[in-house]
């Protein structure tokens, strides 16, 4: 039997090749590293991304000039990464204010567009963690990310499209100085907007399209800073286009985890393989904690209707208090440790990685943004101590109090824009995916609650030229990514879900062409992620797509109850 199996599949793999290259290795060849087969990776090198024709600085004037970074400064980087300015801008316009935020903003290199009035923010989570995390190993203009041993230039990096910037927040994440006396996401909304104005007025960008990219922790930042932003009916400075958000925390915590372990934990035991005693404990818990129940009524396509206040597996005190039962509030963290005892490197924002962890260039002692070169660089205060990420910046002993977004400010951003996209990656269990639909169904905009159908659009990357097998050039031969159908997507009301199946929490370092497909929708370069537009770049443009039907989308979405 397994024999059989194995002589099917190398009988497949042969004709596969053999299609491509008009020759057949054999398995172990393959297996073993064979020259045709490690020449691919070595001819990598670096990807051949557009020279920009304009070596002027656009945005180079007696104002900016303090900011300006030398595109061929930057230690390790090997290559120019073109216009770039960098550094701190105060929170308000008070002439002594200490508080300041920092950032470092990418003018577009796509000529184009360059004329187009529009900037992207982009945020990281934490809360406390720094958004240069973003910039060099998910969608900035240069990636040294986990395992490689040098930065390269990344032909998915989103300033290809548009301008973006960079910016560490709330006050004392990264290099952003000053005293945390934001004590809640209305604090720290109001004291980026104020930050916002400075940028604006120091890049004369009045009336500028804003868009907003967040990721994690970011699901409460984006959701809070757009809404504020909207707010203020001011369209010289907040004119809100839209807001991206990665695997975000928006709705209640309980839901965006224990409530969802059993069938996360049964839609991916390929790779959380649990035995089944702890399987049959899960179920148990799941069970007298009300979380299956729960599921079955309020996972289903339409909504069941608003779901109750609290969600399951919490006592209301008498005196209004709200507590987690024990063994409810901790099922998440159950399954995080029995999946460490199967494998150690278990990731919880990537569930298929394994062992050993990998060089990581962020986290070593000194990690790259704390060497005093680069500071000097990147006009960052030199007397910071940089890290990935910081404890306490709210200013309150119980840590951020607000209201998670999806009540009030996730729903006013969608409908005051019509454009807001949730994106998700299927392999993230820090974040599953089945809790932001959980949150999506108890959550009203445009009107209504919730989806009205279960999402099984096909989620489509445009071809971009990959070739495997072959050592000929194609855009992004550096650092290819995955393409054609690569998941699913559902819009309804302003409002697009979608799912990447091989991407982990942080989206555009997993899945650089997806995100880079998501941008294009954002910004409104294409008009849905489900037809099959090539991808806009000019080199990209006429790349012949799939010819057939797309079908539906790959990523299975759980529909437990009424209608599935
Ligand atoms: C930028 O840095 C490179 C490398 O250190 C140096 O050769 C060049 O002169 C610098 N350019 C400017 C304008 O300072
Ligand atoms: C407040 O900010 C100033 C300037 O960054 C800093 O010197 C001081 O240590 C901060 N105070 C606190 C309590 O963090
Ligand atoms: C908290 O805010 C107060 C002012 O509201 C400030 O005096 C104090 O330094 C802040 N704490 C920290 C840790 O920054
Ligand atoms: C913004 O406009 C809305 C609708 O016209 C109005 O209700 C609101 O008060 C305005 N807000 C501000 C800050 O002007
Ligand atoms: C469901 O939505 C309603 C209406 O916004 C809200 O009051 C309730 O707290 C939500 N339930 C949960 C468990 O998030
Ligand atoms: C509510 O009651 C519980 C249990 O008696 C107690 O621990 C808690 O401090 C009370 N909370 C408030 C806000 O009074
Ligand atoms: C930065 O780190 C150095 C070395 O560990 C330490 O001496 C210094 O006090 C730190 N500076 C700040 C501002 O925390
Ligand atoms: C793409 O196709 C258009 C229309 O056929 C043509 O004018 C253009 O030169 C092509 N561009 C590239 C990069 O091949």
């Amino acid at each position: 039997m397994r024999n059989q199996l194995l002589l099917s599949l190398v009988g497949l793999w042969g004709t596969a090749a053999a299609a491509r290259n008009a020759k057949v290795d054999p398995l172990l060849q393959k297996l073993h590293g064979h020259a045709s087969h490690s020449a691919r990776y070595e001819a990598f090198g670096e990807p051949a991304i557009h020279a920009r024709s304009d070596a002027g600085h656009r945005f180079l004037n007696s104002g900016t000039s303090k900011f300006a970074v030398n595109g061929s400064g930057l230690p390790e980087v090997h290559f120019d990464v073109g216009e770039s300015y960098a550094g701190q801008l105060p929170i308000s316009g008070k002439p002594d204010e200490r508080d300041h935020l920092y950032f470092w903003f990418f003018p577009t290199a796509n000529e184009e567009n360059k004329d187009k009035k529009e900037i992207v923010i982009w945020l990281n989570g934490g809360p406390g963690c720094s958004s240069l995390l973003g910039l060099m190993q998910e969608n900035g203009p240069f990636v040294w990310q986990p395992g490689t041993s040098r930065p390269v230039p990344n032909p998915w990096s989103w300033h290809l499209l548009t301008n973006v910037v960079w910016i560490e927040q709330p006050v004392t994440v990264g290099f952003s100085q000053g005293n945390a006396t934001a004590k809640n996401e209305d604090d720290v909304a109001e004291q980026f907007l104020g930050f916002w104005k400075n940028f604006i007025d120091t890049f004369s960008m009045h009336g500028w399209k804003v868009y907003i990219g967040a990721e994690s922790y970011g699901g409460y930042y984006g959701p809070y800073i757009g809404s504020h932003m909207v707010n203020t009916n001011d369209t010289t400075y907040n004119n809100l286009g839209g807001l991206l958000v990665y695997d975000g925390i928006m709705f209640n915590d309980m839901i965006q985890s224990n409530v969802i372990m059993e069938p996360f934990v049964q839609q991916h035991y390929d790779h959380m393989p649990l035995d089944d005693s702890t399987m049959q404990q899960i179920h148990d818990i799941s069970q007298r904690c009300g979380f299956t129940d729960w599921n079955k009524k309020y996972l289903t396509y339409p909504p069941a209707g608003p779901a109750p206040r609290n969600p399951p597996g919490v006592n209301v005190l008498p005196n209004g208090t709200v507590e987690t039962v024990n063994e409810c509030g901790s099922l998440f963290d159950m399954v995080y440790a029995q999946s460490l005892v199967a494998n150690p490197c278990f990731n919880i924002y990537n569930i298929p990685d394994h062992c050993p962890q990998v060089f990581d260039p962020l986290s070593q002692t000194t990690p790259y943004f704390d060497r005093a070169d680069v500071k000097r660089a990147i006009n960052a205060p030199l007397a910071v101590n940089w890290t990935q990420c910081v404890d306490g910046v709210f200013n309150s002993s119980q840590g951020d109090q607000s209201a998670p977004p999806g009540k009030y400010e996730l729903p006013n951003v969608i409908d005051k824009t019509k454009n807001v996209i949730l994106a998700h990656g299927a392999m993230d269990f820090i974040l599953p995916l089945n809790g932001v639909l959980l949150g999506i169904q108890n959550m009203t905009w445009g009107g209504k609650l919730g989806f009205q159908t279960a999402p099984s659009d096909p989620f489509y990357v445009p071809l971009y030229g990959f070739q495997s097998q072959s050592n000929a050039p194609y855009y992004a031969k550096g650092l290819p990514a995955g393409s054609g159908v690569a998941g699913t997507a559902h819009h309804e009301r302003g409002l697009t879900l979608v799912v990447t199946q091989l991407a982990g929490h942080e989206g555009p370092g997993y899945a650089p062409a997806s995100s880079f497909r998501h941008l294009e929708k954002l910004i409104g370069r294409v008009h849905s992620v489900s037809d099959k537009t090539p991808f806009t770049l000019p080199q990209l443009r006429n790349i012949t797509q799939v010819a057939e039907p797309l079908g539906k989308g790959t990523v299975q979405i759980p529909c437990l109850g009424r209608g599935c």
